[in-house]
């Protein structure tokens, strides 16, 4: 296929993105604005300088930038600037529907309230969703790096704000910080009505993932690139259609793979796994939604039909309801049928 009739197929298709850390949509130049808007020191002087520091050798080196980047954030503006920025970047990329993670720790724990993350944060996908059609689902994800004390303190504050939140994730630092350290807190979550999804697998073996299923019931594994080492795993995933949101650019900026031609995307279609692509933090990893697919449809020559399929599962794995995903997938079928 020529590159400009690929391009030209990703950009129009319409899709979900289900694995977005709302701290990792800061542009280099919205980030220059916040920190002199609140008189703000960052590291890092000019846009070129912030582009050049973001290059990483594994997961910890690009956290260790990515919150500092976060430290700017003070006020509700700025996360409503933060979350509205992200919207109108993917209405023009033809995402209908995103489902959002939050980490409050990293701004509560530096004294800004859980009430100014999530008020600015939700404004702005209430505009998004009035505005610009986008619908979506809010997911508070707990830093494993922390302890259980913290997760739980994070889970009281925002029972007040149980109807903006849909569910709740855990992220950050993943090796050495295993599932099992949350098991109690997911428990308490689910007990709330939360939906539960978790990070497994990114730079953590496969036993994570096995943990994030059996003892924290997750609904959805975020990456999971490493149950390819797994057979047993591989089966388990395929026959439960366990969604797993992966991340193609983060996955070669964070030295997941060596390079996206061997990335684990195709070899898991193959084998009926229920996989979705989805950006993670594309202010520092190079691209959103279009750019993730188009890397990963070039590197692995992806056909129309597989691109179509990895679009439809992005709905599938949503959490949408029947007949909103119904309604998506008719759209996307329409899209493709009339190419
Ligand atoms: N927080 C933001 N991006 C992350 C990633 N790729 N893995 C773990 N935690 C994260
Ligand atoms: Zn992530």
């Amino acid at each position: 296929m020529a590159d400009s009739t690929l391009k030209e197929f990703i950009e129009n298709i319409p899709k979900a993105e289900l694995h977005l850390h709302i701290e990792g949509t800061f542009e280099p130049e919205l980030m220059i604005k916040i920190a002199e808007r609140n008189n703000k020191k960052i590291k890092y002087s000019s846009v070129e300088e912030l582009k050049r520091a973001y290059s990483f050798k594994n997961l910890q080196e690009f956290l260790d930038i990515y919150y500092e980047g976060a430290n700017v954030l003070i006020t509700e503006e700025d996360f409503y600037d933060l979350t509205w920025a992200y919207l109108t970047k993917i209405h023009q990329q033809n995402v209908l529907h995103v489902e959002i993670f939050f980490d409050p720790q990293t701004h509560t724990d530096r004294g800004v309230s859980f009430s100014t993350v999530i008020n600015g944060i939700y404004k702005a996908l209430e505009d998004g969703r009035q505005r610009l059609n986008i619908s979506y689902k809010l997911i508070m994800s707990f830093l494993r790096h922390l302890d259980e004390a913290s997760a739980f303190k994070t889970l009281e504050e925002a029972l007040p704000y149980k109807e903006w939140i849909d569910g709740v994730g855990l992220d950050s630092s993943e090796v050495g910080n295993p599932p099992s350290k949350f098991e109690r807190v997911f428990a308490k979550s689910r007990e709330k009505g939360f939906k539960v999804v978790a990070h497994a697998g990114e730079e953590g073996p496969p036993e994570y993932i096995w943990e994030a299923l059996d003892l924290l019931k997750v609904e959805r594994i975020d990456h999971g690139n490493r149950a390819i080492e797994d057979h047993l795993l591989m089966k388990r995933l395929a026959e439960s259609q366990m969604p797993l949101t992966l991340c193609p650019l983060s996955n070669l900026e964070l030295k997941v793979v060596k390079d996206l031609k061997e990335h684990p995307i195709v070899k898991m279609m193959d084998k009926n796994l229920l996989v979705t692509v989805n950006s993670d933090d594309p202010a520092y990893f190079g691209g959103y939604m279009n750019e993730n697919y188009l890397g990963i449809a070039k590197a692995l020559n992806l056909t129309k039909i597989q691109i179509t399929e990895l679009v439809k599962n992005s709905f599938k794995a949503s959490w949408l309801s029947d007949s909103e995903k119904e309604e998506k997938i008719d759209l996307v079928n329409h899209y493709f049928q009339n190419d």
